[in-house]
């Protein structure tokens, strides 16, 4: 069983005015899809709707996958998903690049909605099954649903960053957190540094034994905390930059864009965690400054609209209108506009078209988990040509070591790895895009998930006698 707070499928409106689903085919859906039919698996999330009678339970199918709509209210949506899922926990868990906002009744409500889905979890689950709950929305789900079914072999997996105890520690409701996520047998994280962020918080804030990667906890269970990197369905992208269709779109975007020199891309979900203004500015200067033309460069930003409602998010989008329509207006031309800012979301083969017609692939988050756009341009270069331009602290540069690597809050820095991506010769991209192609090649999302599958079914040991009590580091 996955658990997760939204389902694999959006809510589409007939034309007869029935309801009814689209599979929204992301990485994680293509990964977790064929462990889900080889077990007889189920699904469990949120439809993405406001549902105010909350009636809406009843498990459906669609396209084979059995799935369990976990109902929200507008209340919950407000304080839940919107309050302590992402203006709570997701800046604190992203640096404070954004500050917190701590509310008694957000937290009160993040409460409420794991209860409903470890709940749901603990009523459909068989005798003994696996149940794999994702992400930062549903870190007390683990401990509730061990509670509910004592049998259940549980393994969770975070998909953004974990914090430094430093910043953790800020948070009021920290020990019940640490303490939800100990209900599992197997924590996963995205990089080292994350699990080991977390063994030394369960170890100084709740007191448990730890060594190296394992939590012993005083009912004789242990818990491991380990990393897999996440990826993408490196053969699925191959096959869809190959297509005619990717191709030919790749083209008459360039056309579109008037044929320039080089196509700078960023690909972005609208988050302030993504470094979209200080890109911008630095792109800018390169124009102002004379290092680069408007005549022959031009920047496409891709804003895939996200979190509308929470205010920083309708701020960041007034600064980055702001600033696109400020560099436009002073440094471009008559059909050259510097940016081409698009605030939209767009399907895999439009995305696919756009890795292959960008010369210059632009992601500089000041923290993300991993960032699976970097990874996708590279599967999409399959003339092992093309430049990525990446920001240190994204997951994804601990494997991308050749990528140009930048700090996104070092605008100079910044610049002057742009232009060096820029003036780079073939022998010198070639070299870099290679390196990058095996790496993502061996580690697709498919070796992700088998790789976490096979150390859960090894993780834990419900029947373990006492561990004898390990010296307290
Ligand atoms: O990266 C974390 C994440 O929750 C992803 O799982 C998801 O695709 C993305 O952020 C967008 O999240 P939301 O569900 O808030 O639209």
């Amino acid at each position: 069983m996955i658990v997760a707070n939204r389902l694999p499928v959006d809510r589409v409106e007939q034309p007869d005015g029935s309801r009814g689903w689209r599979s929204s085919p992301g990485g994680l859906v293509a990964a977790l899809e064929p462990v889900l039919r080889a077990n007889d698996g189920v699904w469990l999330g949120w439809t993405g709707g406001a549902d105010e009678t909350g009636a809406d339970t009843e498990p459906f199918e669609s396209d084979g996958l059995r799935l369990v709509p976990i109902p929200m209210s507008s209340e919950d949506i407000e304080e839940f998903y919107e309050g302590f899922s992402n203006a709570t926990l997701w800046p604190l868990y992203h640096d404070l690049v954004a500050k917190p906002a701590f509310h008694r009744e957000w937290w009160e409500s993040y409460q409420r909605v794991n209860q409903r889905f470890a709940e749901r979890a603990a009523e459909v689950a068989a005798e003994g099954a696996t149940v794999w709950v994702h992400d930062y929305q549903l870190q007390l789900v683990p401990r509730m649903l061990r509670e509910l079914r004592p049998d259940l072999r549980i393994g969770f997996y975070l998909h953004i960053p974990f914090p430094p105890a430093e910043l953790f520690q800020q948070l009021p409701w920290r020990r019940q957190l640490l303490e939800g996520l100990l209900g599992a047998d197997l924590v996963g994280f995205q990089l080292p540094g994350a699990a080991q962020n977390f063994v030394r918080l369960v170890r100084q804030r709740v007191g448990h034994k730890t060594h190296r990667d394992l939590v012993y906890l005083p009912d004789g269970r242990t818990v491991r905390a380990a990393a897999y990197p996440i990826s993408i369905d490196w053969e699925g992208y191959q096959e869809l930059a190959r297509s005619e269709g990717v191709v030919k779109r790749a083209k008459e975007i360039r056309e579109a864009l008037g044929n320039p020199r080089t196509v700078f891309l960023g690909c972005d979900r609208l988050d302030y965690t993504k470094g979209i203004y200080a890109r911008l500015r630095a792109f800018g200067e390169l124009i102002s400054d004379g290092h680069l033309d408007v005549e022959d460069a031009v920047f496409v930003q891709v804003a895939v609209p996200s979190r509308e409602q929470v205010e920083q998010y309708k701020i960041l989008r007034d600064d980055i209108d702001r600033l696109v329509g400020r560099l436009n207006g002073d440094l471009g031309q008559i059909g050259r506009p510097a940016i081409s800012y698009l605030h939209s979301s767009y399907p895999r083969e439009e995305m696919a078209a756009l890795y292959r017609a960008a010369d210059i692939m632009v992601v500089t988050p000041y923290r993300d988990g991993m960032n699976l756009v970097a990874k996708e341009y590279v599967a999409c270069r399959l003339d092992n040509d093309g430049a990525l331009v990446l920001s240190e602290f994204a997951g994804a540069a601990e494997e991308l070591r050749q990528a140009w690597l930048v700090n996104p809050y070092d605008l100079n820095g910044m610049k002057a790895a742009l232009l060096e991506a820029h003036t780079a010769d073939e022998r010198e991209l070639t070299r870099r895009m290679k390196a990058m192609r095996r790496t993502v090649a061996q580690h697709d999302v498919a070796a992700w998930a088998e790789g976490y599958m096979a150390d859960l079914a090894n993780a834990g040991d419900h029947h373990a006698k006492p561990l004898r009590p390990l010296k307290s580091r």
